[in-house]
């Protein structure tokens, strides 16, 4: 969109306004009554689950004692947020079995991606697909609750959808699945603008059907993951064994995406739209694994085979494999919480919390917001 200078004068000074009525206010902590959540893997609650393939066992024994749907070997950042707001965890919408949906819904699959998927894609739940479902949801969960009873208790109230949080982690299938195609890194990059303003668009969408509080991570560190180190492994690697090419396509997507939300906060000045900088976040737990109790950083606790107990051609956590007319469960390792990496390319329910404490506080906001203040545009301490 473009603006004349008279226009974009009297914004800055709308926003300018904004900033410093609420940072000389005191602000109350937000008190969200549900969360929808877009997503990959990284925030999936048992979409993938429901819809695609099941997650065997050892995922999630840590916590769940069964597979609950996460990559993982308990909680994710998602099921901290939620607890963090005294919420239920949040149910997957593709999920059919067991699922409460009145305070809030799940549309992030493992393998989605921002842009449409291309052939035999992981999952065809892309973000658009999710906006859609989204929009589905508003329309029928209202008709549901009009039928009362035990059907109004699962349904979320209709008041709840503008007040609720929108959290988001997606994009990091776009690069990996460019960068598993053969793309060059220079092709990658190439690539971001056009992801991003996919994503954007996305928000856009979602702002439209109500949304005002967003909390959006960027994408990790993809250089540090078994997968990668694995796949490349004459990598460059940098001082912590992270291979550089990747983390640095990482990178550049956040800038993308970090200057791209920037704009939509002056577009859209009811929205509080919190960037979260959990590339650094996690990134941190593989600079000082020691610090938080972690040991080898790179290696996956369930997985099997080579230097970082990975595959990429089979042996993945939880399948049965076939070693030399043996057949074998790819199990977990003895102490996951010991480990930042639970499958080679996810996190641990350990590792998770670390993150989820760091980005809580608000230390890796743009704006510095934490978590509990992320319906307000701004935050200043008193
Ligand atoms: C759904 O969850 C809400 C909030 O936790 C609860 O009050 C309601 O009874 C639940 N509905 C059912 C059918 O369990
Ligand atoms: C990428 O290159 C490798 C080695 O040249 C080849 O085996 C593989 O099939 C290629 N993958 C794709 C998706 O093109
Ligand atoms: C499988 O058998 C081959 C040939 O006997 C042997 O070289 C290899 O080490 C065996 N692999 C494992 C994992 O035991
Ligand atoms: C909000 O979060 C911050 C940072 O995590 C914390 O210091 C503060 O106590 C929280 N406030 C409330 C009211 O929970």
């Amino acid at each position: 969109m473009e603006f004349s200078m008279t226009a974009k004068f009297h914004i800055s000074c709308v926003y300018f306004l904004v900033l410093l009525s609420v940072a000389t206010s005191k602000l109350n902590p937000c008190d969200f009554p549900a969360i929808f959540n877009f997503g990959a893997s990284n925030s999936d609650t048992g979409g993938f689950s429901a819809a695609l393939r099941s997650l065997k066992s050892p995922f999630g024994e840590t916590y769940f004692h069964r597979p609950a749907g996460r990559f993982s070997d308990g909680r994710i950042i998602l099921d901290f947020i939620a607890e963090s707001y005294g919420l239920p965890y949040v149910s997957a919408y593709l999920d059919s079995l067991g699922t409460n949906f009145s305070h809030g819904a799940n549309l992030a699959t493992g393998g989605s991606t921002i842009l449409p998927p291309g052939q035999n894609p992981l999952s065809p739940f892309y973000l658009h697909l999710q906006y859609s479902q989204f929009m589905n949801f508003i329309l029928k969960t209202q008709y549901v609750r009009q039928r009362g009873g035990i059907f109004a208790t699962l349904m979320p109230q209709q008041e709840y959808f503008s007040k609720a949080l929108y959290t988001f982690d997606i994009g990091q299938n776009d690069l990996t699945t460019a960068i598993f195609g053969n793309m060059t890194i220079e092709q990658v990059k190439a690539s971001v603008p056009d992801i991003v303003k996919s994503f954007s668009k996305n928000v856009k969408n979602i702002y439209n059907l109500g949304a005002r509080s967003f909390w959006i991570h960027n994408t990790g560190p993809l250089g540090c993951f078994s997968s990668f180190l694995t796949k490349f492994p004459s990598a460059e690697k940098d001082e912590y064994g992270c291979a550089k090419a990747y983390n640095e396509a990482a990178q550049y997507f956040n800038q993308k995406l970090k200057e791209s939300l920037a704009q939509f906060r002056i577009e859209f000045l009811d929205a509080a739209i919190t960037y979260v900088d959990i590339y650094s976040a996690k990134l941190s737990l593989f600079q000082d694994p020691k610090k938080y109790g972690f040991e080898r950083p790179h290696v996956a606790c369930c997985g099997y085979g080579g230097e970082y107990n990975f595959n990429n051609n089979g042996g993945y956590c939880g399948t049965t494999i076939n070693v030399n007319g043996t057949n074998i469960l790819v199990g977990s390792c003895k102490n996951p919480s010991d480990r930042i990496l639970w499958d080679g390319i996810h996190y641990t329910e350990a590792a998770n919390k670390v993150v989820f404490d760091k980005i809580s506080s608000g230390a890796f906001s743009d704006p510095p917001v934490p978590l509990n203040m992320t319906c307000h545009r701004s935050f200043t301490k008193n």
